[in-house]
């Protein structure tokens, strides 16, 4: 796996933009000498939509970063040819979405397509990518109709279902004697996936849902919801928000007293890559489940935080690890495919792919989703720290694709 010297790692990478000049002025000389092997070996050319603004802008570059580093481990080349990434900034914002994927794919003639973070904009290019027959590597959004009714061969997702990375917490919930829950969240469709899940997974164990609240994404006007939730008195309180929308929200509960009251139990999203950002002790003790953690004991793991402390400065969180995994379902792919981009065959050298991920062991389902190990976390300091497993191998039940 990673290791910084043998894979020419540098402590402080080029930017994005540098290193396709450099790329470019390769070619350019290789192209003189050589014409076939410049056409052979030209650069592979990825469009990325991410968030670079907004309240999931952490998100977006975690992704960015993961995808880098993955780049960077395979000698900056996938299938033996370099990549030139045309990042794009879609700011979360799905009514934007489906333009901005097709001036990827007509204007700047992107092989293939990853993005995003938020469920509607990856729904949007989703959409794209089956209409114009191209491959759409999604690295984040948890929609789950990706991978049931909406599913398509061209599109594979590195992440998780919505469904995947709430349900287990019902269980744990009532294992711990909680009865009466309150939710709340972002309305839009993860935010409603979130609480649908949340109900299936508490109701099936005997909790009561007693208050279901949402907000418009990406609203931080929390107060109206936590005084609805300080009267309610429920057990706990469970919720999904992320970014530096989660950051304040967090700090919001604990300035509104519920802290020390109501624990809080919630999807992993929530406490990921923000605790450095909270002021004070407004995370601490927080129980979550997610498909990674802080402290996971696998070998993988362990070489990639190092890769990842010593390029960017900073630990990695799951979203990072979710851009590393895109790349070495690409980089496994585009070797097998010995670089060639064309749809077909990058599509069937992604079936059924296993990944010896730093989360652990995964494999890519018939629906094209990553059945994988779901963790209890408990925040101590500014770490998510494992705690147990969940949910073991757990697969999204892929209602309604017809790959599965
Ligand atoms: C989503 O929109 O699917 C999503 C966004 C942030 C974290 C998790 C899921």
């Amino acid at each position: 796996m990673l290791n910084q010297s043998e894979l020419n790692l540098t402590p402080s990478p080029f930017s994005a933009a540098r290193r396709q000049v450099i790329q470019a002025g390769g070619l350019i000389a290789s192209s003189l000498a050589a014409p076939a092997i410049w056409a052979a070996k030209a650069p592979i050319k990825v469009g990325v939509m991410l968030p670079a603004s907004g309240t999931y802008a952490p998100l977006g570059q975690a992704i960015r970063r993961g995808l880098e580093l993955a780049l960077m481990g395979s000698g900056n080349k996938w299938g033996g040819r370099p990549v030139d990434w045309v990042f794009v900034d879609d700011e979360s914002k799905p009514a934007q979405a489906a333009e901005k994927a097709a001036r990827l794919l007509t204007r700047d003639r992107v092989d293939l397509l990853i993005g995003s973070v938020h469920s509607g904009v990856a729904l949007a290019m989703a959409k794209l990518a089956r209409d114009r027959n191209k491959v759409l590597l999604v690295p984040n959004a948890g929609a789950n109709a990706l991978t049931r009714e909406s599913c398509a061969p061209q599109i594979f997702r590195t992440s998780f279902s919505n469904w995947q990375t709430i349900v287990p917490i019902g269980k744990l919930m009532r294992d711990r004697g909680i009865k009466r829950a309150a939710f709340l969240t972002w309305k839009y469709t993860a935010g409603l996936e979130y609480s649908e899940g949340f109900r299936e997974g508490f109701e099936r164990h005997g909790g009561e849902v007693v208050l279901d609240l949402s907000l418009p994404f990406p609203s931080l006007e929390f107060t109206p919801l936590l005084t609805q939730i300080a009267a309610a008195q429920p057990d706990a309180v469970c919720c999904f928000f992320s970014g530096s929308g989660a950051a304040k929200f967090l700090i919001d509960y604990a300035q509104a007293g519920l802290k020390a009251k109501i624990p809080l139990y919630v999807t992993g999203h929530v406490t990921e890559g923000i605790l450095h950002t909270l002021p004070g002790a407004e995370a601490q003790g927080v129980v979550s489940v997610l498909h990674y953690a802080d402290g996971l004991p696998h070998a993988e793991d362990k070489q990639f935080r190092s890769a990842f402390e010593t390029t960017f400065g900073q630990p990695p969180d799951v979203f990072a690890v979710q851009g590393y995994d895109t790349g070495l379902v690409l980089s496994k792919a585009l070797s097998t495919t010995q670089g060639d981009t064309q749809t077909d065959g990058l599509m069937k050298a992604m079936e059924g792919l296993e990944i010896a991920s730093p989360r652990g062991r995964w494999k890519m389902s018939k629906a094209h989703n990553p059945i994988q190990d779901i963790y209890i976390r408990e925040v101590q300091g500014q770490r998510n720290v494992f705690k147990g497993i969940a949910a073991k191998a757990l697969a999204d039940p892929a209602t309604g694709c017809s790959l599965a």
